[in-house]
């Protein structure tokens, strides 16, 4: 039974130029470079030096649009995850679009998930190739976080770092097997009930002004080991693909104590793994496609692997998909 599938034709990323080492945090908060090492797994980070999430966007939908062989003019969407956004309205999306010179009609939309936002969007964004509305859809995950990080709290600001990620995706008619290329099963989940856990402070509804990240550290370690491998465990279930099958998984790269935690619930080998946080930190919503294309420019994620995309974050929300690249 032939139906149609996104496939993922196009990858990109941006980094801001400025990396933060952990010595340079120590200079500003009471930290050390042996204290992040062990427990989060992170050495460096790029941070913004000026570069607005729209333009670390632009950038990693360029470099996404090229390696696809396309031109704006062949996107029929730009959803574009993201908590922090150049302005609350509109949407980075829009502004991506007007840059990258997109037809008149090309859908624009950000979303706001959090860690899972790229998640959620690509869930959409499969959803709409699927049902026939679009062809062609740039999905991306964005986060300058570091404009929402208190620079006097050691609890929090080590753990984050700005960057990009952009994936291009186009409808393709597959066999309905796990054979097919492109995405084949994807889930999403959130329980509002953890709204507090972890917060930005402020709103344009409540104070009229955005705050800083705050968290219950042990708490959210605790949700994300479970709820990353229930996603993952699910997308495998849902498309009928074993562990064994797959050849990568890539989980969000917030602490490298749950990406550990989360390979051994699944049983899955180390080298199966994707690790970026040590060279990103926490870029929320760009964490996977960011860690996506840079494997893919280096090689090392080829045509035809099996990948399992797993995040949390938020709200709590969390949620898998499982790609045949
Ligand atoms: N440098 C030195 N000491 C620190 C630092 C720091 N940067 N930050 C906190 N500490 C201190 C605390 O003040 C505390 O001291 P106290 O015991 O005197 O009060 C102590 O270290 C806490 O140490 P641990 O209990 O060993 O810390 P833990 O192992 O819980 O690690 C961490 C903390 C890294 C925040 C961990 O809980 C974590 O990663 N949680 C997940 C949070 C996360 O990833 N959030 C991101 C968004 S959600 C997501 O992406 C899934």
């Amino acid at each position: 039974m032939t139906l149609i599938r996104s496939e993922m034709v196009g990858f990109g990323h941006c980094l801001p130029t400025k990396v933060v080492t952990n010595d340079d945090l120590a200079k500003i908060v009471e930290t050390s470079d042996e204290w992040i090492r062990t427990r989060t797994g992170i050495v460096s980070r790029h941070i913004s030096d000026g570069e607005t999430t729209g333009d670390l966007s632009f950038n990693a939908a360029q470099m996404a649009l090229k390696t696809a062989g396309m031109t704006a003019e062949d996107l029929d969407m730009i959803i574009v995850a993201t908590v922090t956004p150049d302005n609350t309205s509109p949407s980075v999306a829009a502004k991506i679009s007007g840059r990258l010179g997109t037809k008149s009609g090309t859908i624009c939309t950000d979303i706001s998930a959090a860690c899972s936002g790229f998640i959620y969007a690509l869930t959409m964004a499969d959803n709409m190739i699927r049902l026939g509305q679009i062809k062609t859809a740039l999905v991306i995950g964005a986060e300058t976080l570091s404009k929402i990080v208190d620079w006097t709290d050691r609890n929090t600001c080590v753990l984050f770092g700005d960057g990009a990620g952009a994936v291009v995706i186009r409808a393709k008619e597959g066999q309905g097997t796990s054979a097919d290329t492109g995405i084949l099963a994807t889930k999403l989940y959130a329980d509002g009930s953890h709204y507090e856990s972890l917060v930005v402070l402020g709103g344009v509804s409540t104070t009229q002004t955005s705050g800083f990240v705050t968290m219950d550290g042990k708490e959210v370690f605790k949700y994300a080991v479970n709820a990353l491998s229930q996603a993952a465990e699910n997308v495998m279930e849902i498309a009928g693909v074993t562990k064994d099958d797959v050849d990568w998984i890539l989980p969000h790269q917030a602490n490298i104590r749950i990406i550990e935690g989360v390979g051994k619930k699944l049983d899955l080998p180390e080298e199966k793994v994707i690790v970026s946080v040590d060279h990103h930190g926490n870029t929320s919503a760009a964490s996977i496609p960011l860690a996506l294309s840079e494997n893919y420019a280096a090689g090392r994620l080829k045509k035809g692997d099996l990948v399992v995309l797993t995040a949390m974050g938020a709200g709590f929300t969390w949620g898998g998909a499982l790609v045949r690249i």
